[in-house]
């Protein structure tokens, strides 16, 4: 039994093979205090149930996912098995030299089938507060867990960050919903959608062999939720998984500083592919065939793709502390689950500085120099 060190949570994920050579997927979750919400049991069971929903309610997108073939359950754990699929995650062409038409490629019938036949399948109208509740508020609830592992950058109200001068996320997200409230309501979806993943990051959507000349591909590991919810969320986790997620968790952060004045910057080798395909990742999505339909009567939605992407940044940092799984960065260093958290703090800090200056008005925001700031 081999240990696969690729997820993202407190979960511990083995490839097991039977005597007779079939390979299948072992999950293991044990309740932990204090882990974020969504590493949670109950999540972990509600996997299942949103599974289900999305197999009867969106079939198309359903046969992509991974079925989940046996469960044990103890008072204080759960297990979860599937078969194993042999593949790579989405991103694995933007790590090779020229891969980027190949990344879109696969790209398209991913997204095709996650937006139009999974988000696009049911909607209802959007209640009031959701940007409120769960994009901000989500980094929010998890703040007290980042302060108690990190008291000292996390007690300071500004910061300088590479050079630039930063509000706290916790004192610039009050002043946002304090003073810009209007602003942020006028970004807030007209509409929630069938939520048919909520956590799309490229480790959760996994690359086959081809199929007589297509893309092959499954789905794995859906956030736990049956609750209407919000595509951009799901097309910001891609984002965010190309932009730092990934590459923070592969080749690590160099910080330098402490206090209130960081220099924070990716470990090298860096995957000039991930930059290349940001780059192009607005105008991929604009190009997508049905996606103006799915948003028809949500304007707003590329203002709110870039502050649900900056929110993830933000919130990952809480999340790697309960993730212990040995993460071996790009200079062969470990990275702690601190020194991780740390960094998705101070990156997402400058994102959401930069962001909020686009809210005080002026000219719109490029998004692509906007994540520019975060290829540190
Ligand atoms: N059935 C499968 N076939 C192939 N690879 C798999 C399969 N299930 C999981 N994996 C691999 O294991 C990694 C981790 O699995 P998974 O995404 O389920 O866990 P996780 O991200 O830690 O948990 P979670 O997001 O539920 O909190 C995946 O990114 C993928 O590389
Ligand atoms: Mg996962």
């Amino acid at each position: 039994m081999e240990e696969i060190l690729l997820g993202g949570s407190s979960a511990r994920v083995f490839l097991t093979r039977t005597a007779a050579g079939e390979q299948w997927v072992v999950k293991i979750l044990v309740a932990q205090t204090g882990s974020v919400d969504g590493h949670d049991l109950q999540s972990f069971r509600a996997k299942l149930e949103q599974t289900d929903r999305i197999t009867q309610t969106a079939p198309i997108l359903g046969e992509r996912y991974i079925p989940t073939t046996h469960i044990f359950e103890g008072g204080s754990w759960a297990c979860q098995v599937t078969p194993f699929y042999p593949s790579t995650d989405l991103a694995a062409p933007l790590r090779e030299p020229g891969g980027e038409e190949l990344f879109f490629r696969q790209s398209a019938a991913v997204f095709q089938a996650l937006l139009v036949k999974g988000y696009g399948v049911d909607s209802i109208p959007a209640p009031p507060g959701f940007v409120d509740r769960v994009v901000v508020g989500r980094f929010l609830r998890r703040l007290p867990m980042l302060e108690r592992a990190l008291p000292e950058a996390l007690s300071f109200d500004t910061l300088q960050i590479n050079g630039r001068t930063c509000i706290s996320p916790r004192l610039l997200l009050r002043q946002i919903l304090d003073n810009r409230r209007s602003r942020l309501d006028m970004l807030a979806p007209s509409r929630l959608m069938f939520c048919a993943h909520g956590d799309a990051n490229t480790r959760n959507l996994l690359i086959g062999a081809p199929k007589e000349g297509n893309v092959d591909f499954r789905v794995i590991d859906p956030r736990g939720s049956t609750e209407y919810w919000d595509p951009v969320y799901d097309i910001a986790k891609s984002l965010f998984s190309l932009s730092v997620w990934d590459l923070a968790l592969r080749l690590g952060f160099h910080i330098e500083g402490s206090g209130a004045t960081y220099n924070v910057s990716f470990r090298r080798p860096f995957y000039d592919g991930y930059r290349s395909a940001i780059l192009r990742f607005q105008s991929w999505l604009d190009s997508m065939p049905d996606l103006n339909d799915l948003f028809r009567e949500d304007r707003l939605w590329r203002e709110r793709l870039v502050l649900t992407h900056d929110m993830h940044v933000l919130a990952e940092a809480p999340c790697r502390l309960s993730d212990r799984k040995p993460k071996i960065g790009g200079d062969g260093r470990p990275s702690s689950p601190e020194e991780l958290a740390l960094g998705f703090y101070l990156v997402g800090t400058l994102l959401l500085n930069d962001f909020a200056q686009s809210l005080t008005g002026g000219d719109p925001q490029d998004p692509a120099d906007h994540l520019s700031l975060a290829w540190v």
